[in-house]
């Protein structure tokens, strides 16, 4: 029997390195997937995926730039997490219909779990700095509410975009230049700066009490916001690798109904990424 198949839809896909962290978990758990990457025209994101689940297709995972697209693809059929953060990055190929979700936020708060325990650090009760008030830091807010944070302060160049992204929660919004004598145990970064090389202008004491200061991007070097959260005196730092894993594992317990480990597949790739440097 040939084994099912997935994808990975985007614009651009081709470094996507989903399908080799699919074909870990296949390798590990012994259940064959056929994992691909589909690059969908900018404007063809549903004909792509309609082609692909007419040809047999299992379920596709989604990236840039069709995660809202995707939202709409799913109508009705998403999951509350999924419509809380307002953007679909999972998608399962039902009998009666494309089911959407959204992987992201759980990949994240299982990363920092991973990273808070080994070094004997909790989230919940924490003092939480979310930067950044786009799409990303959207997807992963209320996963860190769940996470019963002491409290969660969302800050962007925006205000608008803080406000809005917060209304009707408990978080609460900063502009940059309200943030300079706070401190925190948990600073993400959720901005795009490190995508385009910009570095963010953060005043350094919020990094001083951080245990972690995570980078939602990953990359084979660490990214300006690691190297200030280092020299501000954060204990650990770490870029998105390992929320990338843990998203793509979330996906294959969706639609395999096993949950694969982790650990060897993040060592795999950083070890991977170093030697491409
Ligand atoms: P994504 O879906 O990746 O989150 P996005 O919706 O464009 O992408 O959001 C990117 C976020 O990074 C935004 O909050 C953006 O700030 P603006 O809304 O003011 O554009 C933020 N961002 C990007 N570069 C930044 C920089 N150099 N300094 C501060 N914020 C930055």
């Amino acid at each position: 029997m040939n084994a099912p198949r997935y994808a990975v839809v985007g614009n651009p896909v081709a470094h996507s390195l989903s399908p080799d962290i699919h074909a870990a978990f296949a390798r590990e758990t012994g259940l064959a997937v056929d994992y691909r990457r589909i690059v969908a025209p900018v404007d063809g994101f549903a004909s792509s995926v309609d082609a692909f689940f007419a040809d047999g297709g299992r379920g596709v995972n989604v990236t840039v730039p069709f995660k809202l697209e995707a939202c709409a693809y799913c109508g009705d059929r998403i999951s509350p997490r999924a419509r809380r953060a307002g953007a679909v990055n999972f998608i399962a190929h039902e009998t009666d219909g494309a089911h959407g979700d959204n992987t992201d936020g759980i990949g994240l708060v299982t990363d920092l779990a991973r990273l808070a325990g080994g070094i004997g650090a909790r989230l919940s009760g924490s003092r939480i700095l979310l930067v950044g008030a786009g799409g990303a830091a959207r997807g992963v807010l209320g996963p860190l509410l769940d996470a019963k944070p002491q409290s969660l302060c969302v800050v962007g160049r925006d205000r608008s975009k803080v406000d809005a992204l917060i209304a009707d929660t408990p978080a609460e919004g900063r502009g940059f230049d309200e943030i300079g004598t706070m401190h925190f145990d948990l600073v993400i970064n959720a901005t795009s700066a490190s995508l385009s090389g910009d570095r963010l202008s953060l005043p350094s004491p919020i990094f001083e009490d951080a245990a972690i200061a995570y980078d939602m991007m990953y990359a084979a070097a660490p990214t300006s916001f690691m190297v200030d959260a280092s020299a501000g005196g954060t204990r650990r730092v770490a870029d998105g690798l390992g929320m990338l894993v843990e998203q793509a594992a979330e996906s294959f317990f969706l639609w395999r109904g096993v949950r694969p480990q982790t650990g060897s597949v993040i060592a795999m790739l950083r070890a991977r990424l170093a030697d491409a440097r």
